[in-house]
């Protein structure tokens, strides 16, 4: 295959800064993009951790090109699903690095979605105090969201991403090709984070994501890889400007996720709903309610929610059949992490498709009568 060259796009993070590298064919040429951070190994084994699918459509390339190179690779497996984001696997998977005799130079690989990044991401944020790490994002969300910014979590019983770690990769390699073999509904959720970009700050991606949203999701190259290198683009501007959340620039990032998430508990964290479908939903949530507060019109918000379920996903509550009200969603909201000790939880709203904006003065029994006459 001939492959052009990636695009590269620099996280300006001072010490901290690294490439995202976006283009077909990139986990092909793993050897040559990863050269840096293979050196270390000499003739020790490359630790791969890998989702079982990832590798299962994807491992023999990078296999080819590792032997090609002289070097070899042990893997580690991880099985598909969020249940793997645990204390357990972090045990078991701690213990096979250490076993391996990884060093705070080295740098483990991570092969997957966003599972196999926070999984791997947070293992080497205390592995020896810190090693290195390469993300190999093979999901849309992954792509553009998960494997940039340094977040790492696992879930505990208390929820999702409870214990985690700020640690940034060395490298990701955003290989558009590995997304041939990602199920249609996954990424239909991840394009969800793609949109999100768009009515987050950028109305010229909005309006380009309107027009060209379906060339994407049927993963034409140059649609695909434009949408792609905007969103990592966007976020990584975002991630240098406020690395650890807190200024409010990165909280952005979280439009449609206050929502979303009580929509997610509601459905039990299930394959009911994904993530990004949430998120979806969320981000029609969000615009109806400032359309609700007068900050954008009726029109725009129509737009929004348009643009979203033109996708294929959902942007209708009904959609769900949930039988709870109003009340038991913000209930929900109320075990948001971003909740704050007065009582207060941010909302992030928008001003105009295209300008988001943290919203602090949002009363929750407002939110649940707008949630009601959404569920009527
Ligand atoms: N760290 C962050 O900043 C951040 C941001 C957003 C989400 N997340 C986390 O990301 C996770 C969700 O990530 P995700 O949506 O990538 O889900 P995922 O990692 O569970 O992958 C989704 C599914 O796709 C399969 N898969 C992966 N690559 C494939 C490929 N190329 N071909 C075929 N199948 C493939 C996986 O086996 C899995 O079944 C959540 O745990 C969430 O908390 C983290």
């Amino acid at each position: 295959m001939a492959i052009e060259a990636p695009e590269t796009i620099r996280v300006q993070l001072g010490g901290r800064s690294y490439d995202v590298l976006v283009g077909a064919g990139l986990l092909d040429e793993f050897a040559s993009h990863a050269e840096g951070f293979l050196k270390s190994y000499g003739s020790r084994p490359v630790p791969i951790v890998a989702d079982t699918n990832a590798r299962k459509h994807h491992g023999a390339r990078i296999e080819a090109s590792l032997h090609n190179a002289g070097y070899r690779a042990v893997w580690y497996d991880v099985a598909s699903g969020e249940a793997s984001k645990s204390w357990a696997n972090l045990e078991k998977l701690t213990d096979w690095m250490l076993g391996l005799g990884i060093t705070r130079s080295d740098h483990v690989f991570a092969l997957g979605g966003g599972v196999v990044g926070d999984l791997v991401g947070f293992a080497c944020s205390i592995l020896k105090r810190g090693c290195g790490f390469v993300q190999l994002p093979t999901t849309l969300l992954s792509q553009v969201d998960s494997s940039v910014g340094g977040k790492t979590a696992i879930n505990t019983s208390a929820g999702k991403n409870m214990i985690g770690a700020f640690h940034q990769p060395s490298l990701v390699l955003a290989d558009t090709t590995s997304l041939e073999t990602l199920p249609d509904r996954e990424m239909r959720a991840g394009f969800a984070e793609v949109i999100k970009y768009g009515l987050l700050g950028d109305a010229g991606f909005f309006n380009w994501l309107e027009a060209h949203g379906r060339s994407v999701l049927a993963r034409e190259t140059e649609e695909l890889t434009y949408a792609i290198a905007t969103s990592i683009r966007a976020k990584a501007r975002i991630v240098a400007e406020d690395e650890r959340e807190t200024s409010g620039v990165r909280a952005l990032l979280n439009l449609g996720h206050t929502f979303g998430h009580a929509l997610e508990a509601e459905t039990g964290f299930s394959d009911r709903l994904l993530h990004g479908e949430a998120v979806a939903l969320g981000m029609v949530l969000a615009a109806r309610f400032s359309a609700r507060r007068g900050e954008i019109s009726g029109q725009d918000a129509s737009r929004a929610a348009i643009a979203i379920g033109a996708c294929g996903l959902p942007a209708e509550i009904a959609e769900l059949g949930l039988s709870c009200g109003g009340d038991t969603l913000v209930d929900h909201m109320r075990h948001d992490k971003k909740m704050e000790g007065s009582g207060t939880l941010p909302f992030l709203l928008l001003k105009g498709l295209g300008e988001a904006y943290m919203a602090r003065d949002v009363e929750l029994s407002d939110v649940a009568e707008f949630l009601d006459e959404e569920l009527a």
